[in-house]
């Protein structure tokens, strides 16, 4: 079972990065080569390549792409002004995932130290070869992180999962997802309950197509209907990605994972949180620091094309919500599995130098992304 690969690299340092435009599954798939930084801006903002690890991956390669575009010959004054440039902008593409500051700061303090040392030629060869090296990280991170959940579930299991935290959200491999692809190999068989996830229905389109893809069981469920099969049974476990763990343990995911974990409290079912440690966010206490994104409310009123609230009515469209503690019965991750008290398991698995580095974003691109107006794609 080798899932899809969601973003690579292909060709030389004139190449170009490769991602699925998930915006067209599950319909279509079709690669997108996306050869300058602009284009991963917009790639990341609406949503072609998506997931917090995915989202930071290829901001990585956005930061290369962008000091790439400057010419060889360009001295190193120039070179570290637009890498700061290309770095800020892309920080401004979502809010709510860490991961995406996390690998931004990574590939910018690279940039910054190699081209003090070796001018901007050199820096841009450590550029590339960091950010490919992001998917080398990601994979074995996931394949680990998913080893680890395996170990909390039973061969014949149901999942029950919100949004999309697969191959498609990562590298390849997925994090709750990869739960069930690691289960796969040491002879688990698991299905899933995936929820459609309104409103931009990751877990109907990608979850579903990817689960499918791999040749397991899969059933979607719209939002509303996870009380029901939970009321009657049919759920032993719920795995659920996340775009940022604060300190406490509180932690953001898509729309809906707050409702999901109420309920799996309510009927006695664990709640398992699949987190990289590239989504675990020390700096901040609690969840209430977490920001959260609001997206057009076309998104809503407009779905996929179809009108389907009154023109000119108040719509309200954030992204993520917030699961407080109380309600996760263990972190997955790479490092092995944490349960509470969950700040002290998180502070012992998170300081690693990796997981430590954090980005500090100017003031005025780290504020809340401006609603996008009817005329947005
Ligand atoms: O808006 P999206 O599709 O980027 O939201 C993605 C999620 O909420 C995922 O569950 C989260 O990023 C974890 S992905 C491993």
């Amino acid at each position: 079972m080798i899932p899809v690969k969601t973003i690579e690299w292909v060709g030389d340092a004139d190449g170009a990065c490769r991602i699925i435009d998930q915006t067209l599954l599950p319909t279509e798939l079709r690669y997108l080569d996306l050869t300058d930084s602009d284009a991963m801006w917009e790639a990341i903002r609406s949503l072609r390549v998506r997931g917090a690890p995915a989202i930071g991956i290829a901001a990585a390669f956005g930061v290369y792409l962008g000091v790439r575009a400057i010419g060889p010959e360009d001295d190193s004054v120039s070179f570290v002004a637009e890498l700061e440039r290309v770095t800020a902008h892309l920080a401004t593409s979502r809010p709510t995932a860490v991961n995406l500051f996390w690998a931004l700061e990574r590939v910018n303090r690279i940039g910054m130290e190699v081209v003090a040392s070796g001018g901007p030629a050199a820096a841009r060869r450590a550029l590339l070869a960091e950010a490919v090296g992001l998917i080398d990280e990601d994979n074995a991170a996931c394949r680990a992180l998913g080893a680890h959940g395996a170990a909390l579930v039973a061969d014949g299991d149901t999942i029950l999962t919100h949004c999309n935290a697969g191959s498609l959200a990562t590298a390849q491999w997925g994090t709750a997802l990869a739960v069930v692809y690691m289960a796969a190999e040491l002879g688990k068989r698991l299905s899933v309950y995936a929820d459609e996830t309104r409103p931009l229905l990751q877990g109907a389109r990608l979850t579903a197509w990817e689960l499918q893809q791999a040749g397991v069981p899969v059933t979607v469920i719209t939002d509303s209907m996870a009380a029901t099969v939970m009321a009657q049974g049919r759920v032993n476990a719920v795995i659920v990605g996340t775009d940022r763990v604060a300190a406490n343990g509180d932690f953001a995911n898509k729309i809906g994972t707050l409702g999901v974990a109420i309920l799996a409290r309510e009927f006695g079912i664990p709640l398992y949180v699949a987190a990289p440690l590239s989504s675990v966010d020390l700096n901040l206490a609690s969840g209430a620091e977490i920001p959260i994104e609001e997206r057009k409310p076309e998104e809503v009123s407009l779905g996929f094309g179809r009108r389907t609230a009154p023109e000119g009515v108040a719509i309200y469209n954030p992204a993520f919500d917030v699961t407080p503690a109380r309600y996760v019965t263990a972190f997955i991750t790479e490092r092995g599995v944490v349960r509470a008290p969950f700040a002290e398991g998180l502070a012992r698995v998170g300081n690693s130098p990796s997981s430590r580095a954090r980005l500090v974003i100017p003031r005025e691109s780290a504020g809340p992304i401006p609603r996008q107006g009817a005329t947005d794609a």
